[in-house]
Parts: structure tokens; sequence; C-alpha cells
């Protein structure tokens, strides 16, 4: 195992104004990292920036929403910028909705946002990361999924449960990726963490029984979280792999062997393999290029 040294690299993350994100910024920041955070909360995001900045420039801020393209975009290009390109991407914005989702209103706006923010940010925030660290000679992603991404949770939960299972399987599709660019992508999986977040659990009428479900369920310290990530950052033998974090430790989540077969893992699988890393190589040169004149 080679530890990436943290001094002098550069972090791009997303939802970090606030909540596990700025823990997560605070840490690279100690580490000797350049951070640039993009959020919807412009005050705590540039306050954050400002104290990082106190002594030397470290860090920057932009408004961006990390569903869109064009300020996933604008949030690594100013990263580019300051700091002249990003080797780390923290793909950590998220919400979580209040608990009578399944006997609210039908609301396709309402309903289709939770997808829209916990894995299209994932999505999208990837596919630009692999373009900026390819160039740079690599780099790692680590997104921010849950324990529900891994476990059956509470009725009330069923949208982010979903949201969540989404971004380990999408984390665990990058097996290849490394072989392709040098990029290793992973995922934190916590359990509850006081923060912010909780407090849209409520739906500000009555008490009910997953309020005092979520009462009464043990937390995750914060420091435990950011452990995992710095794990992941640092870690280089850490590729397609799902950390927990839980109120007694970190540990690692094995993919499910269960479903193994020979009848799913023919020849054609292994030549897929052998000859998909030059065919995406040739892919990514065009991807570039692409991206270069847009
Ligand atoms: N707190 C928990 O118990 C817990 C447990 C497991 C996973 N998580 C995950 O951790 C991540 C961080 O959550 P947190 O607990 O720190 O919550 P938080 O609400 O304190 O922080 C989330 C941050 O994401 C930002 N954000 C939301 N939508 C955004 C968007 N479209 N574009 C840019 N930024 C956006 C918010 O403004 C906020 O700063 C989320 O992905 C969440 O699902 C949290």
């Amino acid at each position: 195992m080679t530890q990436l040294t943290l001094q002098g690299k550069t972090a791009v993350l997303t939802g970090a104004s606030r909540g596990i994100g700025k823990a997560v910024a605070d840490a690279l920041v100690a580490r000797g990292a350049n951070v640039v955070i993009g959020d919807l909360l412009d005050k705590e995001g540039q306050a954050l920036v400002d104290g990082y900045n106190s002594t030397e420039k470290r860090a920057a801020y932009i408004h961006s929403d990390a569903t869109r393209y064009s300020d996933i975009v604008a949030l690594f290009q100013l990263a580019e910028k300051e700091f002249g390109g990003v080797d780390i991407a923290v793909l950590n914005a998220g919400i979580i909705s209040h608990s009578n989702n399944l006997f609210g209103p039908f609301d396709d706006v309402g309903d289709e946002k939770m997808m829209q923010v916990n894995v299209n940010s994932v999505i999208k925030g990837t596919k630009v990361a692999v373009l900026h660290m390819a160039r740079r000679g690599g780099g790692v992603i680590v997104s921010t999924a849950s324990m529900a991404g891994l476990y059956s949770s509470a009725l009330e939960l069923a949208p982010y449960t979903a949201s969540k299972h989404a971004v380990v399987g999408h984390t665990r599709s990058f097996d290849l990726l490394p072989a392709v660019c040098n990029v290793r992508v992973n995922c934190v999986c916590p359990y509850w963490v006081e923060t912010d977040l909780l407090t849209y659990l409520k739906d500000g009428e009555t008490q009910n029984p997953f309020d005092t479900l979520v009462t009464h369920s043990p937390r995750t310290k914060v420091q435990t979280v950011v452990e995992a990530f710095i794990t992941l950052i640092e870690d280089d033998t850490r590729k397609g792999e799902t950390l927990l974090a839980l109120p007694d430790g970190i540990k690692v989540h094995d993919r499910p062997t269960g479903y193994q077969s020979t009848a799913i893992d023919p020849p054609h699988v292994q030549e897929y393999v052998k000859t998909n890393v030059a065919f995406m190589k040739a892919q990514l040169a065009e991807a570039l290029k692409r991206y270069d004149q847009a």
C-alpha cells in the first residue's frame, strides 16, 4: 500500500457548507490539502472558506447545485483555476425527506427530488471528476452513501433507501476504472450522524413512531465518518470499497457473494474485462477532446 500524501493536493467537495461535508473539509485542510466547496448555502460556505484562508489561500467557494452539469463543471474549473487541478472529489451533497412521504400527495417534482439530488449528483459529479483527474494522471472519488444504502430500512425512508442503494451500486461499477485512468471510486455509509439533515425527518406536525425511532437510535460520531473518508482517500489500495461508519467504529462492507454462479461468469465476461480497458481509454480520449472544446 502507498499512502497518498494530502499536503498540497486539491479536493472538490459538494454539499460541504455544513455537516459531514464541512467536517471532511476541515480534516483535509488540517492535513495540508486545498479545498474547493460547492453548495447552495452560500453564507455558510463562504464563511467556512474565509476561515480556511485566514493565513494563506487554501480554499474557494462557489454557489453550485450538485445536480446541474453547468454548476458542477464550474466547481471543478474553479479548482483548476485556483489550485491547478483536482486530485480528490468528495460527492457528499444529499437530502432526506420528512417521514410522511409514502402517504403524502402525488407530487412529480417533490417525489423525484430525492433521486435527483442523492443519485444524479453522484453520477454527474463522477463523470466530471473523472475527466479532470484523468488529465492529471489519476485521483480518488469518495461519495456519501448511507447504511440505508445497504440494508432495508424504515418504511418512511423508502425513497432515501432507494437513492443510497443506487450510490453503493454506482460505486461498485468502477472496478475497471483504475486501469483506464488511475481513478479510484469508493463510498462511505454512515449510520445516523447528528447533523441538520435529521431535522428534515420531522414533519412538523405530530410526533410519530418514526421520530421516536430516530430519536432513540445510536449516533455515529462525525469524526468516525471523517476517518472513513480519509482512509479511502489516503490508502491507494481502496478501490470500489464501501466503508461503514458505525457508532462503534469503521468496518469494510464486503460485496455480497451469494449470487455467484458459473452461469453468470462465462468466458465472454472475462473477454469483456480483458478488452474493455483499451476500448475505454479510446472513449476517454474522445470525451476529453469534447470537454476541452465545449
Ligand atoms: N446525518 C446522517 O445521519 C447521515 C447518515 C448517512 C448518510 N448521510 C449523508 O451524508 C451527506 C451529508 O449530509 P449531512 O448529514 O451532513 O446533512 P446536511 O444537511 O448538514 O448537509 C448536506 C449539505 O448538502 C447541501 N446540498 C443539498 N442539496 C444540494 C445540492 N443540490 N447542491 C449542492 N449542495 C446541496 C446542503 O446545502 C448541505 O450543506 C448526505 O448525502 C446524507 O444523505 C447523512
